[in-house]
């Protein structure tokens, strides 16, 4: 891939590029939506990743260039508005949350290519736009720390393409490192690396893309923020991560918000209580926190759909140690925490079960943590 986005460079513009940036999609391991809750999350880098060959143009124009979708599109500085949709908002967004900040970011060639799947929960987004902002920041000396980056990405996120999203994905796309998961206090944005290497345990992390797809410029996971600043408002809190008797909020809430919360709060306790487990290799624990997470988010949370369900399920009935949907919901990819022989009757069972539920079949790979953000050449 890395390849690929330098041969279309070259054959498009007659020179070879400046560079060649990568920053991978993530798996969280645990911790959903908590990161726009002041909460902890424990995502890791996943190997596919967005690619982008790029130089500096002196015009003050960009061209973006989708290798994939083969498609093409040319901006100046006014055409970078927010609310712009389409593949290259993610590109223009990074350009605009730049300047934005004030940076000096000149115009600029620059060839996508990725392999990260699209609306799967594995952060497609996020990688397109860490690597554009690794990219930019180097062509233009943008001296930026790792997690000033992945906030101005988040920025692009918010304000151009209009996701609510939090910080979570840029931030793991951008600060992971390879064989470790990376633990992340959302409110004072300290991180920490947290080692993760379950193959050494004779485990794997088995990813099953479920094939249901999901966006969050739709309203759903827009619904889920809007019920937590609610029920902050009701509270008298900032953030639920404010929220540190459980029982006594309940009492305080309708029943709705008073679900989202208790996903909210037992779901930061299960990250830290597996950043502890993980410390102690206890896999066992961790997979029973998993397998925990995901009931609530099915229950409580209400994020969960059939497919991921089923999948959860029949990994679970086939020996995983625990298992739960990753990302923002409503689809997208499963984890499971198996043992390195079950791998094989694992996935058969899940795609067994999916057909015979009349679903798509899902494509399973293996979780494998790799570094973040990086150029390449
Ligand atoms: C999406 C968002 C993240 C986070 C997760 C849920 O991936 O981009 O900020 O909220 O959903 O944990």
């Amino acid at each position: 891939m890395q390849q690929a986005v330098v041969d279309h460079f070259t054959a498009l513009t007659g020179v070879a590029p400046a560079g060649v940036w990568a920053a991978p999609g993530r798996i969280n391991l645990i911790g959903e939506h908590t990161d726009y809750n002041g909460g902890f999350v424990l995502p890791f880098a996943i190997p596919q990743a967005a690619y982008l060959a790029a130089s500096p143009r002196p015009d003050h124009r960009w061209r973006f260039v989708s290798l994939d979708l083969d498609d093409s599109v040319e901006a100046g500085v006014d055409d970078l508005v927010p609310g712009e949709s389409g593949w290259h908002a993610y590109l223009a967004g990074v350009v605009w949350a730049l300047r934005e900040a004030g940076h000096e970011v000149g115009g600029a060639d620059l060839v996508l290519s990725s392999d990260v799947p699209i609306g799967a929960g594995l952060s497609s987004s996020a990688a397109i736009e860490c690597v554009t902002i690794a990219a930019l920041c180097d062509l233009y000396a943008i001296d930026l720390d790792p997690m000033s980056r992945a906030r101005l990405a988040q920025v692009a996120e918010n304000a151009y393409v209009g996701a609510p999203t939090g910080l979570m994905d840029q931030a793991a796309s951008t600060l992971c490192t390879a064989d470790h998961a990376l633990f992340m206090d959302c409110r004072s944005l300290a991180t920490e690396q947290v080692p993760l290497q379950v193959s050494e345990a004779g485990l794997e992390i088995l990813v099953v893309d479920t094939r249901t797809r999901h966006s969050h410029v739709d309203g759903e996971y827009a619904a889920r923020r809007a019920a937590c600043t609610e029920a902050c408002r009701l509270l008298g809190i900032d953030a639920l991560r404010d929220v540190d008797d459980l029982d006594a909020a309940l009492a305080a809430l309708p029943e709705l918000e008073g679900q989202r919360v208790r996903h909210v709060v037992t779901e930061n306790q299960r990250v830290l209580a597996a950043v502890e487990a993980l410390s102690s290799d206890d896999f066992p624990r961790l997979g029973d926190l998993m397998t925990r997470s995901h009931a609530s988010m099915r229950d409580d949370y209400e994020i969960t759909a059939p497919t991921v369900d089923l999948a959860v399920e029949v990994a679970l009935a086939h020996g995983a140690l625990g298992a739960r949907m990753t990302g923002g919901g409503f689809g997208g990819c499963v984890l499971a925490l198996v043992h390195a022989g079950d791998v094989v009757d694992i996935s058969s069972a899940v795609e067994a079960a999916f057909s015979e539920a009349g679903f798509d079949a899902p494509v399973s790979f293996l979780g494998r943590p790799s570094p973040g953000a990086r150029r390449l050449a």
